[in-house]
């Protein structure tokens, strides 16, 4: 049973101020990344985990072409907002499903057994504690030949306790701002992880980059692309700036076969 924060109307009005909420997945700074690694998805079947509002949902059938795309996530105002922002046109190409990916099948959704072509997700399997079901499942689920890309916060950031990730300064340093270390503590330590984040309480789940990776090859999955992707905004200092660090694992993986 997962803590479904994002059903917390706290939460949800504050998550719905931040810029990504605003612009929708085109306006996340690492979509050009992930357009790219997504590929020809035109007349796919793709499966969106953890949809949210369902931004990636629309863009893949209006801009990507794509044949019918399921969006699942467990939160209803975020499916509300999702079924608000869904126009006549799309709705018969968008499915909308409520679903705890702790516990989730995706081999029945609304009575099709078709599998999927493509499995995309943005910040979600953080939250999730049951990873390599969840893994499992997406890996049954998918056509031979299918590719999984998805995105979690960088483990950096899941890692250290009792204290919110940010970036600090150097203790010995006399003012500049240039000397400033990200504190990283509890690293191999996974598991539940409490933050303050819009509201005080969230749960989210730390694991290293190894575990990400080895359940997925233990799953069956063949790895084909990582990135430790970060902003180049100037306020992060540039590409070779102090604060060049990661802040989105990115994982493409897909299942052996030939494509259907
Ligand atoms: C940071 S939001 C990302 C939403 C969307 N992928 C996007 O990029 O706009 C995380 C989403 O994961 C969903 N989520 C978290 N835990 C979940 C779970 N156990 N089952 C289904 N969805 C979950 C939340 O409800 C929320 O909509």
């Amino acid at each position: 049973m997962t803590q479904n924060i994002y059903d917390n109307k706290e939460f949800f009005d504050e998550y719905a101020k931040l810029e990504r909420s605003i612009k929708g997945i085109e306006g996340y700074r690492e979509w050009p990344l992930l357009r790219e690694q997504l590929g020809n998805v035109s007349g796919h079947r793709i499966l969106d985990l953890g949809t949210g509002c369902g931004y990636f949902c629309r863009v893949a059938v209006e801009k990507l072409h794509a044949k019918e795309v399921v969006g699942v996530d467990v939160s209803e105002l975020m499916l509300n907002r999702a079924r608000e922002l869904t126009n006549t046109e799309l709705q018969s190409k968008i499915h909308y499903q409520q679903m705890d990916l702790e516990n989730a099948q995706f081999n029945n959704i609304n009575g099709r057994s078709e599998k999927f072509d493509s499995v995309f997700s943005v910040f979600v399997c953080h939250y999730i504690k049951n990873l390599e079901t969840l893994f499992t499942r997406v890996f049954e689920c998918m056509n031979s030949g299918a590719v999984f890309l998805f995105t979690v916060e960088h483990p950096i950031y899941t890692s250290t306790r009792d204290l919110d990730p940010d970036w600090i300064p150097l203790p010995s340093s006399t003012g500049d701002s240039n000397k400033i270390i990200w504190p990283l503590s509890n690293y191999n330590d996974e598991g539940e992880r409490v933050s303050n984040w819009l509201v005080n309480g969230v749960i989210k789940q730390h694991r290293t980059i190894a575990t990400y990776v080895n359940t997925l090859i233990k799953v069956g999955f063949r790895i084909e692309f990582m990135d430790e992707w970060f902003s180049i905004k100037s306020d992060m200092g540039g590409d070779n700036g102090p604060k060049a660090g990661p802040k989105i694992l990115v994982i493409k993986v897909s299942k052996p076969g030939n494509h259907a």
